[in-house]
């Protein structure tokens, strides 16, 4: 048995669906699905779990039509801006991973300022995906430390996984996609070597305690090998 996971991951799936079920654009399925991501942090918190890592947009929704690109891009603005306030209540870390360079100034300005405001913060470490693929990642990784005049002939495991958006924050245990969609869309491709993977029906702006409580029981009855023999299985 698993106790819940250290480390909750999320693919938010479903705005869009969510909304045009609903006779909406799928803006407003991102305006809902925003909003519900603001009550999970507290939720997830409270439940144990001290890492929440989502995937808002990736290096492949610039693909999307314009104004559902801008409309996203803003809807980010107001939650940098607005987070700083309720991430220093609930004493809560932001991290923000993915190709910050590939944002606007005043976005990655604002995300730097969040980030700069909660560093100290020990409750939930909150890692947002932003402008964010796991191929990507791994490359500017591997950049990086040949810029930094790494041996890369020598190159380890941990030495790249300390190089990535990530460095520092454990694997994650479980990772959930939400609207019924059963793939990674490449996000976290090294991270997600081992974890646990479940996938809810239901549109990311319909999830709710109940839903993830359903997802944390799941993982509980997983058995977890890691490549080798669980206990009493020897
Ligand atoms: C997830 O919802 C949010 C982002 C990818 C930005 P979608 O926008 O992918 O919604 P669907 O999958 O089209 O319903
Ligand atoms: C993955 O969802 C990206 C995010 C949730 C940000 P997509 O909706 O973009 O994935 P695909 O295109 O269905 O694989
Ligand atoms: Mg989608």
């Amino acid at each position: 048995m698993n106790a819940v996971p250290t480390h909750l991951a999320v693919i938010l799936d479903g705005n869009g669906r969510w909304a045009k079920k609903k006779g909406l654009p799928r803006n407003a399925g991102h305006v809902k699905g925003a909003r519900v991501l603001e009550d999970m942090c507290e939720i997830v918190y409270n439940k144990g779990i001290k890492y929440f890592t989502v995937y808002a947009f990736s290096t492949e929704n610039w693909n999307r039509p314009a104004d559902e690109v801008s409309a996203l891009m803003n809807l980010l603005r107001d939650y940098m801006k607005n987070s700083v306030k309720r991430a220093m209540k609930n004493n809560m870390r932001v991290r923000v991973i993915g190709d910050k360079t590939g944002l606007d100034k005043d976005l990655f300005d604002s995300i730097e300022e969040l980030e700069k405001a909660t560093e100290g913060n020990t409750g939930l470490f909150f890692q947002i995906a932003l402008n964010y693929g796991g191929r990507d990642e791994i490359v500017r990784a591997v950049r990086k430390l040949a810029q930094s005049g790494a041996d890369l002939t020598k190159l380890t495991d941990s030495e790249l996984n300390e190089a990535l958006d990530t460095s520092g924050v454990p694997d994650p245990d479980l990772l959930i996609r939400t609207c019924g969609e059963e793939r990674i869309s490449n996000f976290l491709l090294w991270q997600l070597a081992y974890s646990e993977f479940y996938f809810a029906d239901c549109a990311w702006p319909d999830f709710n305690e109940a839903e993830l409580d359903k997802a944390i029981e799941s993982y509980s009855s997983r058995t977890r090998r890691f490549g080798g023999l669980a206990e009493g299985e020897a």
